[in-house]
């Protein structure tokens, strides 16, 4: 059975797994957290540090970096436990799709190719992976956003942000092309899978306080999930998930995380004056004239 390590990020409640297998030592990570502060724009590695600091002492050897998704509330450290440890860094491979909306937003210009070769290796529904001895399934589970996976190692998924614990529930569905009928369907997928199947999360909101939780099964999941559970209707999570992401602010980290994220993880080029920028747009979502006044929509 495969070994499985959370690491836990306070600052944007993302769990970062290393999974490995006790024999050979072969190992992945999924979803690693790059620290920025948005206020100094900095980044720092206290967190991909940490993680790297466990490959190293467990003398484990980090085959392929694992992303869920282009995640929109942290930057990921792919690049970093790549130029480390020599690892490969994958992701879904409708990250193409996550790709062509966001050069647009983010002007990216005729530079950046919306065509996924930013990643070692793009994987299709059902594709498997073979990281040294651990193998590793790829199941699509759209909605969060279109390009997102579960990775199913062993008796283990990594659900990313599609399901949640069992007392919290679910991804949020507005950003572009996301779809919370399509979630339905993928949570309703990974139900299909055994009820002994441990499921582990992309976050933990600690909801009302509580300790940081990361692990449930299927068969929990299917009974106590407030927001969908097996016997909930597609009607119901639809209507439920599309009023509450209405109420949802935009993550903090959101613009900076998708621009660096888009870009597997690395940072735009430094211009002449040997600075990296980001760009970010001004009133993307809600119209304003050049002044900063609200204009109406067309
Ligand atoms: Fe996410």
């Amino acid at each position: 059975m495969a070994h499985v390590r959370a690491f836990f990020d306070p600052r944007t409640y993302t769990l970062t797994y290393v999974v490995w297998d006790p024999d050979t030592r072969d190992a992945v990570v999924i979803d690693p957290v790059l620290d920025y502060d948005p206020a100094a724009s900095r980044t720092w590695t206290e967190s991909v540090d940490e993680v790297s600091a466990f490959i190293r002492a467990n003398a484990l050897s980090l085959r392929y970096v694992l992303e869920t998704h282009a995640h929109a509330d942290h930057l990921s450290a792919s690049q970093i436990l790549r130029r480390r440890f020599d690892a490969k860094v994958v992701i879904g491979a409708r990250i193409t799709e996550v790709q062509d909306v966001f050069k647009g937003v983010f002007d990216l210009g005729a530079g950046f190719a919306a065509d996924g070769s930013q990643f070692d290796r793009l994987l299709a529904d059902g594709e498997v992976l073979e990281a040294g001895a651990l193998r590793v399934e790829t199941i699509a589970t759209p909605g969060h956003t279109p390009a997102c996976v579960t990775y199913r190692i062993g008796d283990a998924i990594f659900t990313g942000d599609a399901l949640f614990m069992d007392d919290y529930g679910t991804g949020r569905c507005d950003f572009p092309r996301g779809s919370a009928a399509a979630l339905f369907d993928s949570v309703k997928k990974l139900y299909g899978l055994p009820d002994e199947t441990r499921v582990f999360v992309g976050h933990d909101y600690q909801p009302d306080g509580r300790e940081v939780r990361f692990e449930t099964t299927i068969g929990k999941s299917k009974t106590n999930n407030p927001q969908l559970r097996a016997s909930t209707t597609k009607e119901e999570f639809v209507r439920f998930r599309e009023e509450r992401d209405a109420t949802l602010a935009a993550p903090r980290l959101l613009l900076p995380s998708v621009q660096v994220n888009v870009a597997a993880g690395r940072m735009p080029a430094a211009r002449e004056n040997g600075h990296r920028y980001l760009n970010i747009p001004i009133n993307l979502m809600h119209p304003a004239d050049e002044l900063g006044e609200p204009t109406p929509k067309k």
